[in-house]
């Protein structure tokens, strides 16, 4: 049945009525950006069907074998976006350096930095995935340069993902709350399910690899071993776990009902000399503003994830967010084993 109520359009109008810094352009690059995520949903349902499981046969900067739905996906944005003049510049994560908006196109004023596929591991087995996406502001008539694009968590202007699970969700945040809109497929349209989405402060429910245990630092490994100790451990109650291997499905699930979720620095990713697996500025920046804007925490175990000045594109950080009481016990364990 088809349903009827507020399109993720009237949201914003809306919403952004008494924004001086959100205007029509803003409006417009909102309504790319869902076309994009209608677009990238209905080739995610049809599946192999569409052609589009599979691996690429290449790698992206990053070093990660790309699937053929991660560049199409990247292509789909690109295409849905670059042309309309609201954007200034695209930054992803299947993408070297960020992409310049071609000459014939008016640049706009807006930048976008996104992960065209989250959970990638998922596609060919018709697992959850996501697009995760960043907004910032680019007040220059030049054309961006990479370090343009290093804003920190706090100078988002938008911040959101679609979900692409059983039903495809769009959520997002323009600083006042969180809000949720489930895809009806029937009128092409989001709509408004979620209104008000929060985070409780307390949970029982954690999300972590652990199959990584043994690489895992100290506080890491004090924290889940204290969980799994149940009624009999220090925290004199059970917790259940959960991992989508998609951040997009965890992060949607804390948003729902409160839980941690946790990919952290650890001995491994240390030997790689990497800072950590998920990248800043298109995946922990954009989820860390969600998460304080659900009134949860978002962080790094010794600083705030927003409040990080970035240094590259493709920054990696390690990764701490969801309901406020586990995650402050988290920081904690952090600065007792520093100390
Ligand atoms: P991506 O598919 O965009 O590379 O991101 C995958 C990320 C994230 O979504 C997920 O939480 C994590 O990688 C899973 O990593 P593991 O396979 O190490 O569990
Ligand atoms: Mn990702
Ligand atoms: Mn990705």
């Amino acid at each position: 049945m088809s349903q009827t109520g507020t399109t993720l359009s009237q949201y914003l109008v809306e919403h952004t009525r008494a924004r001086d810094d959100l205007g029509s352009d803003f409006l417009g690059l909102m309504n790319d950006t869902a076309t994009a995520c209608k677009r990238l949903s209905d080739l995610v349902r049809r599946g192999e069907l569409a052609g589009v499981l599979g691996a690429a046969g290449q790698e992206n900067v990053q070093g990660e074998e790309q699937k053929k739905l991660d560049i199409i996906a990247n292509e789909v944005f690109i295409e849905s976006l670059e042309s309309s003049g609201y954007l200034a510049g695209i930054a992803s994560e299947e993408m070297d350096a960020h992409y310049p908006i071609p000459e014939q196109f008016t640049r706009g004023q807006y930048l976008l930095a996104f992960d065209p596929l989250d959970g990638s591991s998922n596609i060919d087995v018709n697992g959850s995935t996501g697009t995760i996406f960043s907004i910032t502001r680019h007040d220059s008539a030049d054309a961006p340069s990479d370090a343009d694009f290093l804003q920190s968590g706090r100078q988002q202007i938008c911040a959101g993902y679609c979900l692409y699970s059983s039903a495809s969700m769009l959520v997002l945040t323009i600083g006042d709350g969180v809000a949720g809109f489930t895809l009806d497929s029937s009128i092409g349209e989001f709509i408004l399910s979620h209104p008000n989405m929060s985070v409780p402060e307390t949970t029982s429910e954690y999300a972590i690899n652990s199959a990584y245990t043994r690489h895992w630092l100290a506080p890491e490994q004090r924290y889940i071993d204290e969980c799994n100790q149940g009624v009999e451990g220090p925290r004199a109650r059970n917790f259940n776990m959960r991992w989508a291997g998609s951040m997009v499905g965890d992060v949607h699930r804390i948003l729902c009902r409160g839980g941690v979720f946790l990919y952290p620095m650890d001995a491994r990713l240390q030997a790689d000399g990497k800072a950590g697996k998920l990248r800043l500025m298109y995946e922990a920046n954009p989820m860390g503003w969600l998460m304080e804007q659900a009134g949860g925490m978002a962080h790094t175990g010794t600083h705030a994830i927003l409040d990080i000045e970035p240094n590259d594109l493709h920054q990696r950080v390690p990764v701490i967010m969801g309901s406020s009481e586990e995650v402050q016990r988290l920081v904690d364990y952090h600065s007792e084993s520093a100390s």
